[in-house]
C-alpha cells in the first residue's frame, strides 16, 4: 500500500511551529523518508545492530518512536524471546498510529508508551535508540536524558543515536544546508514546500554539531562513540558504556 504524499507545507500561508499532531501523523512515513537521507538505511541497520548486541533477559527502548520504524526493526533482529521492547512518545496521534502499524505489519511484543522520555527511567537495557529525537529536547535537558540512559544500560548495551546535525562553521553549515535542501528538492519538494517546512521547525528542532554530541556522549560516562553514517546533515553514531 502507498503511504499517503506529504503536502502539509504547499501552500503559502502563516506557519506556526511544527507539532506532531494527527495530519503529521498521516504523512509521517512519506515525510521522514523524503526528508532525512539515508532513513531506510538507518532503519535496517537498527535491526542489524539489534541483532548484535541484544542480550537475552534484557530491554529494549525506543524513545521518540513516532510511528514505531525503528522499534519493529528491532523486533525484527532480536533473536532472544526474553526481551521486552519499549516503545515511547509523548504524542498521542503518533502512538495512535504506531500501534496501528505493528499490528498490520504483525509485529508483536512492542510495549507501546504513551510519555515524555524524560519521565522514563531506562532498567536493563541493552539496546537503546534515540532515532531523531533528542534534537526536539531543549539543549540543557539533553544531558540528564543521555546520563539516564548511560545508567540504564547494562554492560555491553549500546545507545544508537540519530540527529540532524548543524555544521562546525556557518560555512560548513550552508554547504550541508545546501545538500540537504538538493535531496529535498529531487524527492519531489517545492522551494517553497522547503522553506515553509523549515521555519516550522525553527524553534522546535534545535541542532548541535557532530563535536557538541560527542562531547556530551563522553561527559555523561559513554566510554566509546562512533560515528556509523552520515549523510549531509544527518548522522547516526553508536555509544557505549
Ligand atoms: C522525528 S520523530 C522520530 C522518528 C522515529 N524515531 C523514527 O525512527 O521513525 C520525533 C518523535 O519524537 C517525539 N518526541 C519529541 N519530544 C518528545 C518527548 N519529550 N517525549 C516523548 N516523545 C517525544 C515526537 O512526538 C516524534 O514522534
Amino acid at each position: 500500500m502507498t503511504e499517503p504524499r506529504d503536502r502539509l507545507f504547499d501552500h503559502p500561508g502563516p506557519v506556526g511551529d511544527f507539532v506532531f499532531d494527527a495530519a503529521v501523523a498521516r504523512v509521517f512515513p512519506d515525510m521522514i523518508s523524503r526528508s532525512v537521507p539515508g532513513y531506510a538505511a538507518i532503519i535496517n541497520m537498527i535491526e542489524l545492530l539489534t541483532s548484535m548486541h541484544a542480550q537475552a533477559g534484557t530491554q529494549l527502548y525506543d524513545l521518540g518512536c513516532s510511528l514505531g520504524a525503528a522499534s519493529i526493526a528491532m523486533a525484527r533482529g532480536l533473536t532472544h524471546s526474553d526481551c521486552r521492547i519499549i516503545a515511547v512518545d509523548n504524542a498521542p496521534a503518533m502512538l495512535e498510529k504506531a500501534r496501528e502499524h505493528s499490528r498490520k505489519l504483525d509485529a508483536p511484543g512492542i510495549d507501546f508508551h504513551l510519555a515524555d522520555i524524560r519521565d522514563v527511567a531506562l532498567e536493563n537495557a541493552s539496546v537503546v535508540v534515540l532515532n531523531f529525537t533528542l534534537q526536539f529536547l531543549p539543549r540543557e535537558e539533553r544531558a540528564r536524558l543521555l546520563q539516564g540512559i548511560r545508567e540504564g544500560l547494562s554492560p555491553g548495551g549500546i545507545l544508537i543515536l540519530s540527529e540532524k546535525i548543524s555544521g562546525e562553521t556557518p560555512r560548513a553549515d550552508a554547504a550541508l544546508v545546501a545538500m540537504h535542501h538538493a535531496f529535498k528538492r529531487q524527492q519531489g519538494y517545492s522551494d517553497l514546500e522547503i522553506s515553509q517546512k523549515r521555519s516550522a521547525l525553527e524553534r522546535v528542532l534545535q541542532p548541535e554539531t557532530l563535536d557538541a554530541h560527542m562531547q556530551r556522549l563522553r561527559d555523561v560516562g559513554f566510554n566509546q562513540a562512533h560515528v556509523w553514517f552520515q549523510c549531509f546533515n544527518f548522522v547516526s553514531i553508536v555509544a557505549r558504556v
